[in-house]
Order: structure tokens, then sequence, then C-alpha cells
């Protein structure tokens, strides 16, 4: 019976999550890589042990142009904890559990097809190319699970996929 429970329960937040996913995010003209075949990352870190995780991307490809001094409202500092605060402190670059509501995942997974330059990491230097489907997939499975990170002396997220072990994403 606590199964049952249990199970209507997860269903119930199934399908609040999948409608809150189903927002429009207000950026027509999106023609965006499809993650959906890409294995699922279950517990995804802001920052993990080895140095590995969302903010080292962010780190490593972004910061060049997103300097906590600079004018852009996604800035990336020196620490993950300061730059996952100043990252949820500007409204809709993330939303937790609504990546593709989310500009962070948008600019890095999309083609603005009126506004060529509008995809992430803007290659105006050269080497420069797009993050890869894994990434992109890292980042979003980050957002969808809810965002977390020690900054805000989160718990490590739980939360697990709920369309029967296929992709959640969309
Ligand atoms: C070569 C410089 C450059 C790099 C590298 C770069 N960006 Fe940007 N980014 C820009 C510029 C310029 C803008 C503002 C113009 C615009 O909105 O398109 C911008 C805007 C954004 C925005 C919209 C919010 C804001 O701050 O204005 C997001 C989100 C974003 N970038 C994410 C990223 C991510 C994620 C990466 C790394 C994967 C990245 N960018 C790498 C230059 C860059």
């Amino acid at each position: 019976m606590r199964q049952l429970a249990q199970l209507g329960l997860l269903m119930f937040w199934a399908a609040a999550v999948s409608s809150i996913a189903a927002e429009p995010h207000g950026t027509p003209n999106l023609a965006c890589d499809d993650l959906r075949a890409l294995p699922l990352n279950i517990n995804v870190q802001w920052q993990d042990d080895e140095g590995g995780g969302v903010y080292s991307i962010l780190r490593t490809h972004c910061a060049a142009c997103h300097s906590v001094s600079g004018p852009r409202r996604f800035r990336v500092a020196s620490t993950a904890d300061q730059t996952l605060q100043l990252l949820l402190g500007e409204p809709g670059l993330v939303i937790a559990l609504a990546a593709r509501s989310s500009e962070l995942l948008l600019r890095i997974n999309c083609v603005n097809a009126v506004q060529p330059s509008w995809r992430m990491p803007r290659c105006s230097t050269v080497p420069c190319s797009y993050r890869p489907l894994s990434d992109q997939a890292l980042i979003y499975d980050w957002i969808a699970q809810g965002a977390r990170g020690e900054a805000f002396g989160q718990a490590q997220s739980d939360v697990v996929f709920t369309d029967s072990l296929e992709s959640g994403r969309r």
C-alpha cells in the first residue's frame, strides 16, 4: 500500500515536472540538438571531487567572455560556490527542474535562426566549437535534477528520471 502511494506521488511529481518543462521559454526560432539518445547522468554535481562537473565546463569554455567584472548577466567566478550563487541569482538563466526553460541550457544547445551569434560559446575566436552533446546533456541533467550545489548547503540530488527509466530529456 505504501509503495502504491509512493508510486502515485512519483507520477504526480512527474506530471508536475513535465508541465513545468512544457512551458514556452519565450525564445522562438530555436533549433536544438537532440539530447534524448544520450545516457542519463545520474546525480550530477555542480563540482565533483575530481574537479569535474558543470562548473568546470563553464569555467573552461565560458569564463573568457563571462568574467565577474564583465557586462554579462551570466558570470563565471574563480570559485564554484560564487559562480553558482551568481548564476542562480540571475532570473531565467537556470530554472531548477526546467532545463528547456533555462537560458543557460538553451544557449549551448540551440541555434537561433534569427540571431546566428546567439548560440554559445560564441565563436568569434578560433579555434572555437560548440560544446559536445555529452556536455550539453550533463548541464541539462543538472538543471533537471534541481540545479543543486554545495554553495547552499544542499544535499546531493537524489532525483532519478521518471519516464520508466527512459530518457527524461526533451
Ligand atoms: C567569445 C566570447 C563568448 C564566449 C566564449 C561565451 N560567450 Fe556567452 N555571451 C557572449 C556575448 C557577447 C553575449 C551577449 C550577447 C548575446 O546575448 O548574444 C553572451 C551571452 C550569453 C548568455 C545570455 C546572458 C548574458 O550573460 O548576456 C548566456 C546564458 C551565455 N552567453 C552563456 C554562455 C556559455 C554557457 C558559454 C560557455 C559554454 C559562453 N556563453 C561562452 C560571449 C561569449
